[in-house]
């Protein structure tokens, strides 16, 4: 590792190396997954793709397993250094290099914090609707290579709809652009689709250009408080059914209320079983007419009450509720193993029906909620024992695949967003069957083939044959 950090450093200058050394190394050998800490023998902090560019060269050369990481805000494990060597860290490329308006484009460096780019965009009247619960701190960069979601995904879809183009730094030494800056185009394969979502597993991103909208002139807020999940799950399926398309439809169910409740203030009624957020988007005379049918199909699927937000701070404090739910959840128990499934619309309510039924089935508390318009829920298995006691461990393990498994018979899939990352690779062969696996494992080793970026993750080892 000597030879590593000191040829690092001739390339990036020596304020830019972390080593074991530093105290903040520690920092980047952990994520919000709860795993770890790893520990990485360095932390390459990269300001530039030219400097991407050397750290993957050195990483080659000297065989060093390297990974690549973006704010440390996923919930997976796919940033953390599970075989040492080096950190790659994005965190310093924060440029947004162009917003242009007649193209309707961003152009950034993959630093870039995604909420930091919507209110720069929004100066300018325009949109970037991916909305991830961490959107103060995650970073574009981290966007791109997990496909986050986020509420408004129910309406504008999830960041693989927004990214036209990317340039990206290879193991192979080679840094590629492709895709475009066009609206369509279908010039080739479809490269961002690959990369989109690969976790960091097939490249580093260096550069996005990502798609804009026009910002919608007005927005609506409001809560609904319904007397149980089931019946909240019941009102977002009918007001999809009755057309309604809010740009968000969540759900969030007693625990999770009431973890906020306690830890936070919080405008959600004292004594809520569940409850919906929705948010409604579009010209100010169209909202309103949604907002009272809106009203009345709540009404009808049995809200016991609805709060619409008067105004922007109200807004906000209903937003900062839901978006403290995964932290809050995660202070609130000695152990959080937070799951990300995600079933047909369809399904919904059975799903809920069988998460309900599991907590009767193991001893922990679920806590669920989500983008229940999307059939995604964050499913949070919460734990006061001691994770390490052997029975414990088998219990959860047995909780999860009990959860996947429903998820599949509904014809669902293990993560809306969230990705795979360490947390749910072993898990993969319930979904995925060994010739799928086996081709992504052929993709994989196209642009890594000595498996030294970000290795360990997304994809399940290999099979041991009997005789092996
Ligand atoms: C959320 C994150 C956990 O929706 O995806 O809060
Ligand atoms: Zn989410």
């Amino acid at each position: 590792m000597p030879d590593v950090i000191e040829r690092l450093r001739q390339a990036l200058g020596s304020k830019a190396v972390l080593t074991r050394d530093d105290e903040s190394l520690e920092d980047y050998g952990r994520d919000e997954s709860g795993l770890g800490p790893f520990p990485a023998d360095c932390a390459a902090l990269c300001s530039s793709a030219e400097e991407v560019d050397a750290v993957l060269a050195i990483a080659l050369e000297t065989n060093t397993p390297v990974t690549p990481r973006g704010a440390g805000s996923g919930k997976v494990g796919g940033a953390l250094p599970t075989r040492g060597g080096i950190v790659l860290s994005t965190e310093a490329m924060q440029k947004i290099i162009e917003i242009d308006p007649d193209d309707l484009v961003a152009v950034v460096q993959p630093g870039v914090i995604t909420g930091d780019l919507q209110t720069a965009v929004e100066e300018l009247n325009l949109f970037y609707p991916p909305d991830p619960a961490s959107l103060e701190y995650c970073s574009l960069g981290g966007n791109a290579a997990a496909n986050a979601g986020g509420p408004r995904a129910f309406k504008y879809g999830v960041t693989r709809e927004y990214v036209l183009g990317m340039e990206v730094s290879l193991m192979s030494q080679e840094r590629l652009r492709f895709g475009r800056r066009t609206s369509k185009g279908v010039t080739g394969y479809d490269m961002v689709a690959g990369f989109v979502g690969s976790e960091g597993t097939f490249g580093v991103t260096t550069e996005l250009t990502l798609k804009l909208l026009p910002k919608p002139p007005a927005v609506q807020t409001l809560l609904a408080v319904f007397p149980s999940l089931s019946a909240a799950g019941g009102a977002i399926s009918a007001l999809i059914k009755d057309g309604f398309r809010p740009r968000t439809m969540e759900l969030m169910d007693k625990v999770a209320i009431d973890a906020v409740r306690q830890a936070h203030t919080s405008p959600i009624p004292k004594g809520s079983y569940a409850a919906t957020l929705i948010e409604i988007d579009g010209d100010e005379e169209g909202l309103d007419e949604a907002l009272i049918r809106l009203g009345m199909t709540l009404d009808e699927s049995g809200a016991s009450d609805v709060l619409v937000a008067q105004n922007e701070a109200e807004r906000r404090r209903l937003w900062q509720c839901r978006r403290l739910i995964s932290p809050t959840l995660t202070e609130a128990c000695r152990h959080k193993v937070s799951e990300d499934i995600c079933v047909p619309r369809g399904a919904m309510i059975e799903m809920i029906r069988r998460i309900e039924a599991l907590e009767n089935t193991y001893p922990f508390t679920i806590g669920c909620y989500g983008h229940a318009g999307d059939g995604n829920l964050h499913v949070n298995i919460m734990c006061d024992d001691d994770p390490a006691d052997p029975t414990v461990k088998a219990q959860i393990d047995a909780c999860v695949r009990e959860l996947f498994q429903h998820t599949i018979d509904l014809r669902g899939t293990l993560s809306g967003e969230h990705g795979i990352g360490l947390c749910k690779r072993d898990y993969m062969p319930m979904e995925q069957g060994p010739a799928l696996l086996e081709w992504q494992r052929r993709w994989k080793a196209m642009w890594d083939p000595r498996d030294l970026l970000n290795p360990g993750k997304v994809l399940p080892a290999r099979p041991r044959a009997c005789h092996e």
